[in-house]
C-alpha cells in the first residue's frame, strides 16, 4: 500500500463500517473496507449506549480488515446534532469563531457550553435594513454523544485524528459524482435508525436533516404486525423485492408499503421545508445510499413523491479500486454502503 493513507469510520446505527483510502499524484484509491454488525442495542438512535459492545466490535473489525493503521475520522449523526442556515452579522473569522456559543445561544435548544459548535459561512449578504450579514450553516452537537463515539474508538485501541458531521461525509463521497449535469441534489442516506439529508446547491451544502428513522422501522412493522422475531422479520423484508407477487409476502408486503410511505412522507416533507427556504435552487435530483436505500420499491417511491429523478448514489465513481480483496460483485453489494466511511476518510486527505 503506498503513499499516504486516510481511515474513515462510521459508526452507524447497526453497522460499524470502515474504509481506507490511499492518495498520491494519481487519484485515491480504496485500498480496504471492512464492516461488523452491531449487536441489538448497541447504539439507539445513532447514539453509543453499549460502550464495550460497540468497542468489541471495532476491535474485530481492525482485526478482521488489516487496516494499515490506527487513525481515523469518524462521524455523528443523532437527534442531538443540529444543524441549521443562519446569518450572523458580519464579522471577522477569527471574532467570528471566539464569539460562535455567545451569537448562537438564542438560537440552541441546548446550552451552547455543552456543545461542540462549528459555523461553515455559505454567503455574505445585506439584509432589508442595510447591515451586512454572513449567512451560513451552524451545526451543533452535544458534547456528550460526541465524545462517546470517541471514546469507543479509542477503547478500541483507535486514534481518532477528527469528526465529522455524517452527513458532510455523504456529500464529500456523493456529491462528486454529479459532474456539473445538475446545480442542485439531494443527498439521501439511510440507515436502519438514522437517514440523513443535505442538499447541496453548486457545490456547497444548504441544508442538512437528520431524522430518527431507517429500515428497522420497517423490520419492527414487520415483527408487530405479524407476530414474527425481529430476525425473521428482517429476512421476510428482504425477500420482498425478490418475490414482489408471491403470495405469501402478501401481508409482509403491504407492511413495507405502508411504513416506507411514512418514509417517504417525511423525507419529501424535509425537502419541502428545503424548498420553501430556497426558492431559487430547487432540488433536481436526488441520490439515494446506505442500506435501507435497498429496500424494496424505495426508489420508485421517493421519485414519485418528489418528482425528481432518484438514481443509487456511487460513493466508489471517483475511486481507483485497489487490492481490496473484494470480487467484482461483493464490490458492487457494498457500494450503497460506503458512502459514510468513504465520505470520512475524504474529510482527512
Ligand atoms: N436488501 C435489503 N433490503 C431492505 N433493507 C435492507 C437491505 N439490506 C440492508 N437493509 C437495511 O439497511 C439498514 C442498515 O443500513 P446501514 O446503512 O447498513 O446501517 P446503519 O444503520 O449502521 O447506518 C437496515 O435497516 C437493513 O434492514
Ligand atoms: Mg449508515
Amino acid at each position: 500500500m503506498a503513499g499516504k493513507t486516510a481511515i474513515g469510520l462510521d459508526i452507524g446505527t447497526s453497522v460499524v463500517r470502515a474504509v481506507e483510502l490511499s492518495y498520491g499524484r494519481g487519484g485515491i484509491t480504496l485500498e480496504r473496507f471492512g464492516q461488523v454488525v452491531l449487536p441489538e442495542g448497541a447504539i439507539r438512535d445513532g447514539e453509543v449506549v453499549d460502550m464495550e459492545a460497540t468497542s468489541q466490535c471495532l476491535r474485530q473489525l481492525w482485526k478482521a480488515t488489516g487496516f494499515s493503521h490506527n487513525r481515523v475520522v469518524i462521524g455523528v449523526a443523532n437527534q442531538r446534532v443540529i444543524v441549521r442556515q443562519l446569518d450572523l452579522p458580519w464579522m471577522e473569522r477569527d471574532e467570528l469563531r471566539e464569539s460562535l456559543a455567545f451569537q448562537v445561544q438564542d438560537y440552541l435548544p441546548i446550552d451552547s457550553a455543552q456543545a461542540v459548535l462549528d459555523f461553515f459561512p455559505l454567503e455574505e449578504l445585506i439584509d432589508p435594513a442595510g447591515a451586512r450579514k454572513l449567512r451560513g450553516l451552524l451545526v451543533a452537537a452535544s458534547r456528550d454523544t460526541v465524545l462517546a463515539n470517541v471514546r469507543c474508538a479509542e477503547r478500541a485501541g483507535l486514534n481518532v485524528t477528527s469528526v465529522d458531521l455524517t452527513s458532510f461525509a455523504v456529500l464529500r463521497a456523493l456529491g462528486k459524482q454529479n459532474r456539473a449535469e445538475v446545480e442542485t441534489e439531494a443527498l439521501i442516506d439511510v440507515g436502519a435508525r438514522v437517514t440523513n439529508i443535505v442538499v447541496y446547491s453548486g457545490g456547497m451544502p444548504r441544508f442538512v436533516r437528520i431524522l430518527l428513522m431507517g429500515g428497522q422501522d420497517v423490520t419492527d412493522g414487520i415483527a408487530e404486525r405479524l407476530g414474527v422475531p425481529l430476525g425473521q422479520a428482517e429476512a421476510l423484508k428482504q425477500q420482498v423485492a425478490y418475490a414482489p407477487a408471491s403470495e405469501d409476502l402478501a401481508a409482509v408486503s403491504r407492511v413495507v408499503d405502508v411504513i416506507s410511505q411514512e418514509f417517504v412522507d417525511e423525507v419529501r416533507g424535509s425537502l419541502d421545508y428545503y424548498s420553501a427556504s430556497n426558492p431559487g435552487a430547487p432540488v433536481e435530483r436526488i441520490l439515494i445510499s446506505g442500506g435501507g436505500s435497498r429496500l424494496h420499491r424505495l426508489v420508485e417511491r421517493l421519485a414519485s413523491s418528489t418528482r425528481v429523478p432518484v438514481l443509487a448514489g456511487d460513493p466508489m465513481a471517483n475511486l481507483r479500486i485497489g487490492r481490496t480483496g473484494l470480487d467484482d460483485a461483493q464490490l458492487d453489494f457494498v457500494k450503497p454502503l460506503a458512502a459514510v466511511p468513504v465520505g470520512l476518510a475524504l474529510g482527512a486527505i
